[in-house]
């Protein structure tokens, strides 16, 4: 299998995340150190089904490490979910004589890769590249170091106005199925109560929590809510439950959206970012195949595909515990 790589592609696909230029820019240049043609992909899964391709050299990829998003842009490709939008993307890869490709993005994109691996075959190596934190087989994804600091930037900034007006605000931060922004955000920003989809705190223990806060003193209080919490999905709703109840609280509501997603990636997402980058190129010319790469304990590791979407739902029980002592 050695040195069989002469083309690897390269493409970025669903939710962008800060540190995707980066890992870009890693992968072309050690594609141009290895003596590898690098291919770039435009949007994803969608430019490979439309052969959106375009060369990319050491010089294509300068002066991008600092930006936030991906230059290659992304997109969540449905045609990409059916057998001919898959063939199409396999019949331009072969008529470009592209023998691997590099796919930089969460759980949705490797699903996608996982499928049209079984079905042609082709070499894919891939990287977490999402805010979320919800790949397993590394310890982080690239770009959810930034958005924990653009979270924790934006908290501060509530809780200035929190504090002068003694209001409790709920705050809504991304992480559909996934809480490590909420939890680690959270801890970091100082919140009274966090709210993941991983464990349903209920609405009844949410108040009584509340209630304790404001008998021990506290004026203002800040609850930051994953998207995907059970009582916190529709966060306007909880917001009025919470003033229908504790008339003592003025309830207001932040939805931080997007503004999580861009950003210049901090230096731990672009060492990161070129660090795994570095190290898919390094796989796919050691024969590797059908694998993503991750950082776990500080080391570069390749692990299969399949397993990087196991128990992507785990969540640090300590962190928990930290949380919940360090708010009372
Ligand atoms: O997967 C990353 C993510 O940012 C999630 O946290 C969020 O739920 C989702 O993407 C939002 O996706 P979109 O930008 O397509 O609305």
């Amino acid at each position: 299998m050695k040195n069989s790589i002469k083309k690897i592609a390269v493409l970025t696909s669903g939710g962008d995340s800060p540190g995707m230029n980066a890992a870009i820019r890693a992968v072309v240049r050690s594609c141009v150190y290895h003596n590898v043609t690098c291919i770039g992909v435009f949007r994803g899964y969608e430019g490979l089904i439309e052969g959106d391709f375009t060369p990319l050299d050491a010089r294509s990829v300068k002066n991008i490490i600092n930006r936030g998003g991906t230059f290659l842009k992304s997109a969540r490709s449905k045609e990409f979910r059916t057998k001919l939008g898959r063939e199409k993307a396999y019949n331009h890869l072969k008529k470009q004589g592209i023998d691997a490709l590099v796919t930089i993005g969460g759980d949705g994109t490797f699903s996608g890769a996982i499928v049209f691996n079984k079905e042609f075959d082709f070499p894919i190596v891939g990287l977490p590249g999402t805010i979320d934190n919800d790949i397993n087989g590394t310890d982080f994804t690239i770009g959810y170091d930034t958005a924990l600091n653009t979270v924790v930037e934006a908290i501060d900034k509530i809780r200035d106005t929190a504090i002068s007006h003694s209001r409790l605000f709920l705050i809504e931060v991304m992480g559909r199925d996934a809480g490590d922004i909420a939890l680690n955000a959270g801890i970091g920003a100082g919140a009274e109560e966090i709210l993941i989809p991983e464990l349903n705190m209920g609405k009844e223990r949410l108040l009584a929590s509340l209630k304790r806060s404001k008998k021990s003193g506290k004026s203002s209080s800040i609850v930051v809510v994953s998207e995907g919490d059970q009582i916190g999905k529709n966060i306007f709703g909880l917001a009025a439950y919470i003033q229908e109840n504790l008339e003592e609280y003025e309830c207001k509501v932040t939805v931080l959206g997007h503004v999580q997603r861009g950003g210049s990636p901090s230096c731990f997402d672009r060492v990161l970012a070129s660090r795994l980058g570095v190290g898919a190129v390094d796989a796919l010319l050691a024969g590797k195949r059908d694998v993503m790469i991750g950082l776990v304990h500080n080391k570069v590791v390749s692990i299969d595909f399949e397993k990087s979407l196991e128990g992507s739902n785990k969540i640090d029980t300590d962190l928990i515990r930290v949380a919940d002592i360090i708010s009372i």
